[in-house]
């Protein structure tokens, strides 16, 4: 599988994050819209964040370990994300751009309890994409061997395809500028910084994935493991996503 570009939506940007199930339908719309203008030609794995859906519903059941054992725990927390994909399609479908959301839930899977390991086929990804489709994955609940669920975060899967796909960029789409230093965006990091500003960063309250903290780390681990370069970037920003399409430059922060 080859894809150009790898862009997550996260959960700040498409939803409000503080407001239990309130998605942002004019970021959605916008964002659907300079993928109708500019998407065509180019292969873009998409991807999306869980926000004030996904991250809702697990908060209700996770455990201290990030498992979700109660059945009712794991089913609505599917759910909910299914009604954040769902907005999304018709948006996109609404606009003439075939949305195609492939469900993590049945491709990726964990393997063992004892040393958890992440196991996944991307055939139906792969597939889609060369059926002209528009792949879309949303952050979601797998199953494991043991008979419970685990968040696998948005940000995880789209390392996963950016690697798989040996795309060009790596890009997060968040409600802010870039990786922000006294408030203000730093152009770019370096590969090597990059332990060092992940451990002077915090998780955030509302969120089970671990937020910017949480990027970084699969940040790191994208470029570790053979990755090219990655950019974190403000989404909510009216032509990012249309730049980006267009293989141009954004404001952001670009790590390498
Ligand atoms: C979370 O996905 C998915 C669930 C909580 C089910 P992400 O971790 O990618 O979500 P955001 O982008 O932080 O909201």
């Amino acid at each position: 599988m080859k894809a150009d570009l790898v862009i997550k939506l996260g959960g700040s940007a498409i939803t409000q994050k503080d407001t239990p199930y309130a998605p942002k339908l004019d970021v959605i719309d916008r964002i659907a819209e300079e993928f109708a203008h500019s998407w065509k030609g180019v292969r873009v794995l998409l991807v999306h964040g869980g926000g004030s859906f996904g991250h809702r519903a697990a908060m209700k059941y996770i455990d201290g370990s990030g498992r979700l054992k109660d059945p009712r725990g794991i089913a609505e927390t599917r759910h909910a994300m299914h009604r954040l994909t769902s907005l999304l399609a018709e948006s996109f479908l609404g606009k003439g751009v075939p949305f195609f959301a492939v469900d993590p839930s049945a491709c990726f899977f964990e393997e063992s309890d004892m040393e958890p390991r992440l196991g996944y086929s991307l055939k139906p990804v792969e597939l889609a994409l060369s059926a002209g489709l528009l792949p879309s994955l949303g952050g979601d609940v797998v199953l494991s061997s043991q008979g419970h669920g685990r968040i696998l975060s948005g940000d995880t899967i789209a390392r996963i395809l950016a690697l798989a796909s040996s795309a060009g960029l790596l890009a997060f789409g968040t409600d802010v500028d870039g990786y922000l230093e006294d408030g203000k965006p730093l152009r770019r990091i370096d590969r090597g910084k990059l332990k060092e500003i992940i451990a002077s960063t915090k998780a955030r309250a509302n969120d089970v994935t671990g937020g910017m903290a949480g990027k970084l780390g699969e940040v790191g681990e994208y470029l570790s493991s053979g990755g090219n370069r990655a950019l974190i970037f403000n989404a909510t920003r009216p032509g990012a996503i249309a730049s980006l399409l267009r293989g141009e430059e954004v404001e952001g922060t670009y790590i390498d």
